[in-house]
């Protein structure tokens, strides 16, 4: 892929672009009113603006490796601080997807560097489901069902933050865990019920 096939790809999409609405850019300028924050995958394959068929300015985006929601992070909590006090987002979706090279790698005895700490935070989540993923016998559906299990968990993070507390209290904003079946090409929800778990964690992590 070179660079300058990029830059003519992106002089034909301004003119598609142009060609159905001339304010296309102009409009796009003035502003943006996501009613999504979407947290996936870095991975080039789950790109997440085609994948849900939306927009530019639909969905607010942040993608890191293996679709993180880590406390600390100063990214990643900018960005959901971003899209729920200011941006005033409705949903937030925690996307996942099958084949994740960062979920492999946690359950792999590997020396990764500075990825160790970050995919620490996975193994901490195949340690919290032991029990369920150690019953599976069947490498694949193991390594499915910690990706499926990890969104659950970020998801259960996201409604640590004070903000997300403060935000379903107000305007009723969901959580929602989706994972992206890179085989098929389909999105899957994985109906986690924000409220039951909302219910359940309230009693150690209420902020507010
Ligand atoms: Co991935």
């Amino acid at each position: 892929m070179d660079f300058e096939k990029i830059f003519k790809n992106n002089e034909h999409w301004v003119a598609e672009k142009l060609a159905l609405n001339p304010g296309y850019f102009s409009d796009l300028s003035k502003g943006q009113t996501p009613e999504i924050l979407y947290i996936g995958c870095s991975d080039s394959r789950v790109t997440a603006e085609d994948l849900m068929g939306v927009q530019p300015g639909e969905v607010f985006i942040h993608r890191n490796v293996a679709n993180m929601v880590i406390s600390i992070d100063m990214n990643a909590m900018s960005v959901i601080n971003y899209a729920v006090r200011h941006l005033k987002v409705k949903h937030i979706v925690v996307c996942g997807h099958y084949e994740c090279g960062g979920v492999k790698a946690s359950l792999q005895q590997t020396d990764l560097g500075i990825l160790n700490p970050w995919l620490r935070n996975i193994r901490d989540v195949y340690r919290l489901h032991r029990e369920e993923l150690n019953a599976i016998s069947n490498e694949q559906q193991r390594f499915d069902r910690l990706v499926e299990l990890n969104v659950q968990e970020q998801c259960i993070n996201v409604i640590k933050t004070a903000v997300i507390q403060e935000a379903y209290r107000e305007r009723g904003l969901t959580v929602s865990g989706w994972v992206f079946d890179i085989r098929t090409g389909k999105l899957i929800d994985l109906k986690i019920d924000f409220t039951k778990i909302l219910a359940d964690i309230m009693e150690i992590y209420r902020l507010i």
